[in-house]
């Protein structure tokens, strides 16, 4: 493990690295051609959005060294799997796909196969990884995303010089600095996730996730800022700000600054026209937050609000440090300031020692909470974490049956609650053509609902106003009114 003694933070340092990347960049680019030919590359990513926006930044890195997009991952020459482990089921699909890479690796065997992301950041994966899948050319982790050039630089420098295959690892277990300025390649022109915050503190007992991403640092606002009115002068009109519980933002900078304070600053950027963030933990939600929320109209009206479980014993188990009745207290304040906010939530099934009892009682709060949507999860039992060595792990046939009734009970409420904007006009960000029926064109409104309405691809990345004809389940038919001067 390699460690500089940088603090986190620390604007020199990672200004010097950032040139020390772009260094690596250069180099990359002038040896490519002489080591793989006309590279392209393919990157897939599992997990949540802080995946999907260092994956972004990864593709942004690749396309600077000279890499193009490979538009099926057999074609590449480059190959990297952005990992996910929250739940061992994102681990397996990485170890289901490598029988497929080694099979690509014989038939082009200059390919780059490089993991990286969170499932790296546990040494028996990457302890077997190495040993059983020995092709793999580079294995990196969540702290060290920056340094990607310098790492492949490694991998293709040694292949230059004949070395033998090894494995290049380099994984760091404690986060070092916050790079700014890297290359980025977005999915979307229109809108983009952005960072304020990497790592978390909370430890719930059934989580990974602190051990794998460090501990909680935010960015500065004049960071955050300037890269907004950046993505702003390119086209973006939609950010999501985030972070694994943005309701801490700004605790531990050297002038604090809470996240409603950040969200009225980024609100001021003229030409931004939505605000959205992912995700809030309810036990620091603030009124301050509630008010912004209510009174500031680019933050979009919708709340991603995880409940887990609606029982407080089981809630106390989890170290979520909130009961039921403080859960549902905290709906009931939000839906005052915002009435006609959407709530969606996270929920996990089978966490040990649920009963039937505990159940009913997240039952219970989803019917009264009523939310548009849920991710329902079957309890996955993490190595490391507290609640692995908990002793009354429930039985599968237990889990799967109360996974299957929370969700017929969670989609019947959402179907009922779904058709509510039915007749209504409603902004909506359009975002792609219907992959279905040619003609149709896909948007997304405040509430993060998506409408299906008669257009062409130039509405794409546009702000219109759509008439809300039908419900269809989860989504809407609509058509256009008119179109908003952006
Ligand atoms: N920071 C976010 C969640 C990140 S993980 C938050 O606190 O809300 C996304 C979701 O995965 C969690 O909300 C939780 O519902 C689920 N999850 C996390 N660990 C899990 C585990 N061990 N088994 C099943 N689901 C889990
Ligand atoms: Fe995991 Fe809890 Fe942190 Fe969310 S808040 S990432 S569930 S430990
Ligand atoms: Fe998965 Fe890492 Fe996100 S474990 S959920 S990709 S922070």
């Amino acid at each position: 493990m390699e460690n500089r003694g940088y603090p986190a933070g620390d604007a020199g340092a990672a200004a010097q690295e950032r040139a020390v990347q772009e260094f690596y960049m250069d180099q990359v680019r002038g040896c490519l051609t002489e080591e793989i030919g006309a590279p392209s590359f393919f990157v897939t990513t599992i997990g949540c959005q802080m995946n999907a926006r260092d994956s972004e930044k990864l593709e942004g890195m690749l396309e600077h060294m000279g890499f193009v997009k490979a538009a099926q991952e057999g074609q590449a020459d480059l190959v990297l799997y952005n990992t996910c482990t929250v739940r061992e089921n994102a681990n397996l699909k990485v170890y289901g796909r490598l029988g497929v890479l080694k099979k690509q690796k014989e038939r082009n065997p200059r390919m780059v196969i490089g993991l990286c992301g969170c499932m790296m950041q546990e040494a028996e994966e990457v302890e077997t990884l190495s040993r059983k899948y020995p092709f793999i050319d580079l294995i990196f982790g969540t702290h060290n995303i920056y340094k990607f050039p310098q790492l492949l630089f490694s991998v293709l420098e040694r292949r230059r010089q004949g070395g033998k295959h090894r494995t290049y690892i380099d994984v760091w277990e404690k986060p070092q600095l916050i790079v700014e300025d890297l290359p980025v390649d977005r999915k979307y022109s229109f809108k983009s996730g952005v960072n304020i915050m990497f790592g978390c503190n909370n430890f719930c007992s059934y989580c990974i996730v602190p051990y794998v991403r460090g501990r909680e640092r935010s960015r500065r606002p004049q960071e955050i800022l300037e890269e907004i009115r950046g993505l702003v002068a390119d086209g973006v009109k939609e950010v999501m700000l985030l972070g694994q519980n943005v309701n801490s933002y700004g605790k531990n900078l050297d002038t604090p600054v809470t996240f409603a304070q950040l969200l009225n600053q980024v609100a001021q950027i003229p030409g931004l026209e939505r605000i959205r963030f992912m995700t809030s933990h309810p036990k620091d939600l603030s009124d301050e937050l509630i008010a912004v929320m209510g009174s500031c109209p680019k933050v979009c009206n919708h709340l991603h609000l995880p409940l887990q479980s609606g029982s407080s014993r089981i809630l106390k188990e989890m170290n979520r440090r909130y009961t039921k009745e403080q859960y549902l207290a905290l709906v009931e304040k939000i839906r005052r300031a915002v009435p006609d906010i959407s709530l969606t939530t996270d929920i996990i099934v089978g966490f040990p020692g649920e009963t039937e009892e505990d159940f009913q009682e997240t039952l219970d709060v989803v019917r009264r909470v009523r939310y548009d949507s849920a991710f329902t999860f079957i309890y996955s039992k993490r190595t490391g974490t507290p609640a692995a060595a908990m002793e009354n792990q429930v039985p599968e046939a237990v889990v799967k049956d109360r996974f299957d009734r929370l969700l017929e009970e969670i989609q019947e409420i959402a179907r009922q609650e779904a058709g509510r904007l039915t007749g209504t006009v409603q902004q909506v960000l359009v975002e792609e053509e219907n992959d279905h029926e040619a003609g149709l064109v896909t948007g997304r409104m405040t509430n993060n609902m998506l409408v299906h309405f008669p257009g062409g691809r130039e509405l794409i990345g546009q702000l219109v106003s759509v008439s809300l004809d039908t419900c269809r389940g989860f989504y809407y038919m609509g058509t256009i009114e008119r179109q908003e001067e952006n």
